[in-house]
């Protein structure tokens, strides 16, 4: 077992959270990743109304009684979808965790309090992660530029942006992006996070409701098979390269592109059918560059298992051995 403040905290056996994600974070993924001893969140905007956010709430709660949150994730956007009727349907469910992501988290924060949800928000940079604690977060998950979807305008990888934030956030860190296995769990530990949150990993396991040939390019990527597009909107994704990523980063790198340039190339119905019918080329479909840690599917029971006792492993043989016996340890300051 790996006992963090981040396990104490949320009720939970292992410091491994399974993040939110579109169209990926539904009941049977989210309910092994519980069912594993990990924490896995229901994505709020998968489900097309709030009402079927409630229906697959109660699906969770029938395939697990192990505790699961919902990613409520605020983007800006010309027709926002009825935020505040998602976070009603949360909050009357009776979920206690839940992972907010995307814009400030403040609007919202107030009726989870009241509710006596916990509340982990995930970002980008070492200033928004001080101000989600300043205004009332339980924990924090930080995405490093490695990581899929949006990892903000900053470019600084997880090796630095880790340590940067755990040195000045008090509340229990996670750290995200490109975490595949023991090592990068371990690895983060040693940067002072509590814990870690993983997609891309999740969404190639068994239990992972998208299709088999997105599991089998996964497997077949490298950590090079990544395109970062939207860039020149400031909105950067980082997403599998395929032929429509392509064609999205060369409109881009003529100039001048706006949105309408490339709205139809990134439409989230194409995306979905990525995922639905395993037609790779359809559309954008997000990954990170821990595809080239990745080399199988296997039960997230499975997954989550391996990591521990090999995390325990590395901790308490190779970097135990590293470590002259003879000689005092001195205290961490
Ligand atoms: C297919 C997919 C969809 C995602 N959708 C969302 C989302 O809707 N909201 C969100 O907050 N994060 C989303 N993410 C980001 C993950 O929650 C997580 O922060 C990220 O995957 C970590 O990087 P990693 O893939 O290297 O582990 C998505 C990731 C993937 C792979």
């Amino acid at each position: 077992m790996l006992t963090t403040r981040f396990t104490e905290a949320f009720g939970i056996d292992h410091p491994i959270v399974q993040g939110g994600m579109m169209w990926v974070g539904r009941a049977e993924l989210v309910a092994a990743v519980a069912n594993s001893g990990a924490l896995g969140f229901i994505t709020a905007l998968t489900q097309p109304t709030p009402e079927d956010l409630t229906k697959e709430i109660a699906r969770c709660r029938d395939l697990t009684d192990r505790p699961f949150g919902v990613n409520l994730t605020i983007l800006p956007s010309i027709n926002p979808p009825p935020y505040a009727e998602y976070r009603q349907a949360i909050v009357e469910s009776g979920v206690t965790i839940v992972e907010t992501a995307g814009s400030n988290p403040i609007d919202h924060l107030p009726h989870f309090k009241d509710a006596g949800i916990k509340v982990i928000h995930k970002c980008t940079s070492v200033r928004h992660a001080l101000k989600a604690e300043q205004v009332g977060v339980d924990a924090v998950s930080i995405d490093g530029f490695e990581c899929a979807g949006h990892p903000g305008e900053d470019d600084v990888p997880g090796l630095v942006l880790i340590p940067a934030a755990t040195q000045r956030v008090r509340i229990p860190v996670l750290a995200s992006g490109g975490i595949a296995d023991a090592r990068g769990l371990v690895a983060a530990l040693a940067l002072g996070a509590d814990g870690v949150n993983m997609g891309t990993r999740f969404m190639c396991t068994q239990e992972s409701p998208v299709a088999e040939e997105v599991k089998r390019q996964i497997v077949a990527n490298s950590e090079l098979d990544t395109a970062l597009i939207f860039r020149t909107l400031r909105n950067t994704a980082r997403v599998a390269a395929n032929a429509v990523s392509g064609e999205v980063v060369d409109i881009e790198s003529r100039g001048g592109a706006t949105f309408d340039d490339i709205r139809d190339l990134v439409a989230g119905a194409r995306g979905r059918k990525v995922f639905e019918d395993g037609d790779l080329d359809a559309g954008i479909w997000t990954a990170g560059q821990c595809q080239g840690l990745i080399h199988d599917v296997p039960s997230v029971e499975d997954l989550v298992s391996r990591m521990v006792t090999e995390a325990e492993q590395i901790i308490a043989g190779r970097l135990a051995g590293f470590v002259d016996a003879s000689e005092p340890v001195g205290a961490l300051r």
